[in-house]
């Protein structure tokens, strides 16, 4: 089985400040700790990255340029990777301290379970959830059942054809699951890890380089 893993790393970081995925903690960008547990189950690694950032390949096999949004970001790294590959896993930079160990556990639970198109990490919420009414930014219609959702992380590992099909039309979504899911695929949730925050504030990075002092 050919694993490829695409590590998304071309984002502008508005709520950030800065491209925070090129941000060191304890002295390794936060890209290349993504490419470094990506590489432990991944045979080609590929970095999709700032057009103005192309040389440095924070250990990837391949760097390549990549688009508008984080969907047309994915299709790049797609693009790029061996056509061979059964198996893509697809990691946000933006991630730097998930496990070897959760790559790990995404690719087994894809190959284990009859069927499985795609298999990603997520965790139980904490907070009470509540549905608004339609329109509303402000106005409560009801409270959800919070056992019957998971915030999901990333690595996200799929059938390398699946996802190939699910990216087809070009259209955007948060993760790659959901573009898998809209096209039928059947999708599995294993555990994922409380320290895999995404950094998507200083505040986050903080909490990420006091969490490796620890
Ligand atoms: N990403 C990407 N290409 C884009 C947008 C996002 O490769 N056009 C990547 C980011 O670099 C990050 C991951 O997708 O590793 C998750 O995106 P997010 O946390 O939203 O990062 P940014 O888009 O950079 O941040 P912001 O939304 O605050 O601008
Ligand atoms: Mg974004």
């Amino acid at each position: 089985m050919r694993v490829a893993a695409i590590v998304v790393a071309a984002g502008t970081g508005e709520r950030f400040g800065d491209r925070k995925q090129f941000c060191e903690l304890a002295g390794q960008t936060a890209a290349a700790r993504a490419v470094a547990a990506s590489r432990s189950v991944a045979d080609q690694v590929v970095l999709v990255a700032p057009a103005d950032a192309l040389t440095d390949a924070h250990g990837a096999d391949l760097v390549v340029p990549g688009g508008a949004t984080r969907s047309a970001s994915v299709r790049a790294g797609l693009a790029a990777i061996d056509g061979d590959a059964d198996v893509v896993v697809v990691h946000d930079a933006a991630r730097p301290l998930a496990s070897p160990g959760l790559f790990r556990s995404v690719l087994d639970a894809l190959v284990v379970t009859p069927g499985a198109a795609g298999a990603v990490p997520g965790l139980p919420v904490t907070d009470t959830l509540k549905l608004l009414a339609p329109g509303e930014a402000r106005l409560v219609a009801a409270t959800l059942d919070r056992t019957s959702v998971v915030a999901v992380q990333t690595p996200q590992a799929f059938v390398a054809e699946v996802l190939r099909r699910a990216h087809a039309a070009g259209a955007d979504a948060t993760d790659d699951a959901a573009l898998v899911e809209a096209i039928g695929g059947m999708v599995v949730v294993v555990d994922g890890e409380a320290k895999n925050r995404k950094v998507t504030t200083r505040e986050d990075l903080d909490g990420l380089a006091a969490e490796l002092d620890r």
